[in-house]
């Protein structure tokens, strides 16, 4: 049994994932995870959208991959794409991706999206299977694409997707970072 502190230091954010599909009980743990969530207000507002349709998943991640443009600091073998010009989608090829939506007629709503992303991430992690944090999500769904799909999925213009969350099995597993210093900052 991991503790929490172990889960939570464990998490990387994957950027090689392997194509086959999560079980259904370990997705239905992850939504889980993400419906009990702290929300502001005890609001409960975050509307938590799963797709595990490939062509879309690679559409709407070519979409958001644009938004961010070529690759900034090129590096050659480093899958981001921040590094990697020739990575198509944003979201990695991550067989899931989950869409966290809020509405914009409160002042916690990216807050809401943020902390349900976390607890997704958490799970997934406990179980073994990666996951990422991409943003853009906002800019994602303003394209024709995004619109199309907010009206298929019951959302209206006032929902923002202000969090993106690919998930999948690990193909291959992120570099752990150093923590940097003097960012505790006591007052006794
Ligand atoms: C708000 C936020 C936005 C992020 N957006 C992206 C993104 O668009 N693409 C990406 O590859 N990684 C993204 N990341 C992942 C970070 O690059 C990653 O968390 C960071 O490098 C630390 O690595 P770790 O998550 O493995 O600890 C994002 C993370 C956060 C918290």
């Amino acid at each position: 049994m991991n503790t929490v502190l172990e889960i939570i230091k464990k998490r990387r954010s994957i950027r090689v994932y392997e194509p086959d599909q999560i079980k259904k009980e370990e997705l239905d743990n992850i939504i889980e995870a993400a419906l009990w969530a702290p929300c502001a207000g005890n609001r409960q507002a975050v509307k938590i959208v799963v797709v595990q349709n490939q062509d879309l998943n690679s559409q709407l991640g070519k979409i958001n991959r644009d938004i961010f443009g070529p690759a900034r600091n090129p590096q050659k073998g480093v899958v981001n794409i921040a590094n990697d010009s020739q990575i198509v989608s944003a979201f990695y090829k991550a067989p899931t991706v989950i869409y966290l939506f809020a509405p914009d007629n409160y002042p916690n709503a990216i807050q809401d999206c943020c902390v349900t992303a976390q607890n997704i991430m958490l799970e997934a992690t406990e179980l073994n299977i990666g996951s990422i944090y991409i943003a853009r999500g906002e800019e994602t769904f303003k394209s024709e694409l995004g619109k199309a799909c907010m009206a298929k999925w019951g959302l209206d213009e006032s929902y923002q997707c202000h969090s993106i969350i690919p998930i999948g099995y690990i193909k291959k597993h992120g570099m752990v970072h150093d923590r940097k210093e003097n960012r505790v900052i006591m007052d006794e």
